[in-house]
């Protein structure tokens, strides 16, 4: 079985929550006792009750045999250690990874051509897709990704491979085999039949190793209008629409794309019409990087209620611009973060957190319009909630919630050799009257964690309520 679906037993979760369920709020539950049902399921939530959390379950359900239930403690000693969402990726290439952070001096165009296509091209050996695909999914995982929605290659086996890592390793993923047909190089290019027949291999190939959906879905992945011909693009949508299928691409990424693709498709005036008019968009369509929206563009994407995969690393890598988020998030948008892997050079959906904070101030020099900053509260809501709405799992993770999936990481600040150093002064004492300045230096410390942390600070990694990444220091 695979790490994900394991057998549990009930347990209950001990240590301070924080999460961010709503734009810009952290909400943060000290010493808090969680139960999670064999499912997995989030079934009580007790806030102060850690010194006794059998307590806890006796309260919730007075005829459970408290011998069966498994009690896993954080180390309460330590005020800085806590539990918090899995991460979102909502737009990675899994067969790029081994690229990040070589992309010398290109921008989108050249960078495909010189980089992308070569690399993803050599994924029709089997043997590298095992390779890159196991460590893509480890070290996903191991940031506190415990969510993301997959580019694959054009490849059927290579795609199929993925996705069987990602249930094997109990990530939550989305397995697109991109679709292109078009504008490709001889050894990286598929006929329409061709790809149609693929696409629905993959599909149903996924659909037979997690019938249930309980992990694996798989999502319907034009690369973008650039490499796709109108034919392919009809015929991906009306299959989107036929069982309402997950689907994301590429839309608005850089200037010289957004004209190049005009050109190809002169009956249209924006991007985003050509895919709706190919009925690609739909409240389950996440649309990948998004920053040169028109105003006409954002209100119907809104309308039809698409997400958008924000990904600030790429767009400051591969010079493709500044999305405006408070703009899309003013207008109702679901946004989530995409590090973009390889376009961006992080696999840690953290440092891309810290990335559109970053990029949210340069569009403030230059438009010296302050509220399009984003604060840490944001952008870990981006991280986490942001994503699961974009993903439509709003219902099953993102926070902690009753009735959601413990789907989680346990963030130590105080690993010896991480890049963090924590005083005492700054550490909160929930145990004091004064919750007000406990709460205060735990938001401190959450912005250290934004800003200074990294992976080797996850200590643990939960998948539907199971351990998928468990680090020994
Ligand atoms: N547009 C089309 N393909 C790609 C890709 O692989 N990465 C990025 N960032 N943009 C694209
Ligand atoms: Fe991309």
């Amino acid at each position: 079985k695979s790490a994900g679906l394991s057998d549990i037993n009930f347990t209950v979760y001990c240590g301070t929550l924080a999460h961010t369920p709503k734009l810009g709020v952290l909400e943060v539950i000290p010493n808090a006792v969680v139960g999670v049902d064999q499912d997995g399921i989030i079934v009580f939530i007790t806030p102060n009750a850690a010194d006794d959390p059998l307590k806890a379950v006796s309260a919730y359900d007075p005829t459970l045999s408290l011998t069966q239930v498994d009690v896993i403690n954080t180390d309460l000693q330590n005020e800085s250690c806590f539990w918090f969402p899995g991460f979102f990726d909502t737009h990675i290439h899994a067969p790029q990874f081994s690229n990040n952070g070589i992309f010398g001096n290109s921008t989108l165009l050249d960078w495909l051509e010189k980089y992308t296509f070569p690399l993803e091209s050599s994924f029709k050996d089997l043997s590298i897709a095992k390779e890159h695909y196991e460590r893509v999914i480890d070290r996903t995982l191991s940031n506190g990704t415990t969510c993301a929605s997959y580019y694959a290659t054009i490849h059927p086996l290579a795609s199929k491979l993925l996705a069987e890592i990602a249930l094997k390793k109990g990530q939550r993923a989305f397995i697109g085999k991109v679709c292109m047909d078009k504008n490709s190089p001889d050894h990286y290019i598929e006929t329409a039949d061709e790809c149609k027949q693929a696409t629905l291999d993959v599909i149903d190939h996924i659909e037979k190793i997690d019938p249930e959906m309980e992990l694996i879905a798989p999502i319907i992945t034009p690369r973008f209008a650039g490499s796709c011909t109108s034919e392919l693009l009809k015929w991906l949508g009306d299959l989107r629409e036929s069982k309402n299928y997950h689907c994301q691409t590429h839309i608005n990424e850089t200037q010289v794309e957004i004209e190049w693709i005009l050109k190809q498709f002169p009956d249209y005036n924006t991007y985003t019409d050509i895919y709706n008019d190919h009925n690609l968009l739909s409240n389950k369509t996440i649309l990948g990087h998004g920053i040169h929206f028109t105003e006409y563009e954002k209100d119907l994407i809104s309308k039809i209620g698409c997400g958008v995969a924000h990904c600030p690393t790429s767009n400051s890598s591969i010079t493709s611009g500044e999305a405006r988020i408070r703009w899309l998030l003013d207008a109702g948008i679901n946004v989530g973060l995409g590090t973009d892997c390889s376009g961006g050079f992080t696999p840690s959906i953290l440092e891309v957190s810290k990335h559109a904070l970053l990029v949210s101030r340069h569009l403030v020099m230059g438009s010296k319009n302050e509220k399009e900053k984003l604060t840490v509260n944001e952008c870990l809501y981006l991280a986490t909630m942001g994503g699961a709405n974009v993903c439509k799992l709003q219902d099953k993770a993102g926070s902690f919630e009753i009735g959601k999936k413990w789907e989680c990481q346990l963030i130590d600040l105080d690993v010896q050799g991480s890049a963090l150093d924590i005083f005492d002064y700054q550490r909160p004492n929930w145990k004091e009257n004064d919750y007000v300045e406990a709460k205060s230096k735990f938001q401190n410390l959450i912005d250290k964690w934004v800003f200074n942390g990294d992976d080797r600070n996850v200590r643990k990694v939960y998948t539907n309520g199971r351990c998928v990444v468990n680090k020994e220091y």
